[in-house]
């Protein structure tokens, strides 16, 4: 099992979770691999790569010939609290600009970030048609695809109202033949 993060303070955490776990010689962290692996695993991460496009690439590089990538992430941008630190109060990340997010945001943080992409781990408000568009130009395709609804608001969770009421966004994905 490789675990892969941009942050090197979550790799570390990582390790120190794996050898509490007892399981350090079989579980590696790093920020990139070159291993092939039979199952591609991305957790709550989707919402946060600056390059998804790109991400998808490696992932079908990553994986073995009879391989799957399994991916669950959200909120997405329309989710109430789709701004995640910038949401505030729910759609409050709609509300007001990213400009003004940004200002409010540096009377706590020091990092210097001008952007939401800029934000520690990063941020590209994902939306589920940007997914869907995504993967619609990479090298795999949705072999399955679930939108969980937000609880409270599955009775108005349809077509329409996905966007804004989608809690996780799960799918399962193969190579294209
Ligand atoms: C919400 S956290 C989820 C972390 C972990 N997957 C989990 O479920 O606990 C999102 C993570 O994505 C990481 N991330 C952002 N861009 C990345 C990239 N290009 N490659 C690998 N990890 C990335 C961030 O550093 C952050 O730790």
């Amino acid at each position: 099992m490789i675990g892969i993060d941009i942050r090197e303070d979550i790799l570390q955490l990582a390790r120190q979770k794996a050898v509490s776990a007892g399981v350090q010689n079989t579980c590696l962290f790093a920020s990139s691999t070159k291993e092939a692996a039979d199952v591609v695993v991305s957790v709550d991460a989707f919402e946060h790569f600056a390059d998804p496009a790109g991400i998808l690439h490696s992932m079908n590089t990553l994986q073995q010939p009879a391989g799957e990538v399994l991916v669950s992430f959200g909120p997405t941008w329309y989710h109430p609290l789709g701004g995640h630190l910038f949401s505030v109060f729910p759609w409050a990340h709609l509300l007001f600009s990213e400009k003004a997010l940004i200002r409010w945001r540096s009377t706590f943080k020091t990092d210097g970030a001008t952007r939401f992409s800029e934000v520690a781990g990063g941020l590209n408000q994902m939306t589920i048609a940007k997914f869907e568009e995504l993967i619609a130009g990479s090298p795999l395709r949705l072999a399955s695809l679930e939108l969980v609804p937000i609880k409270k608001l599955r009775r108005f969770h349809n077509r329409l109202t996905r966007e804004f009421t989608t809690a996780v966004v799960r799918c399962r994905l193969v190579k294209r033949t």
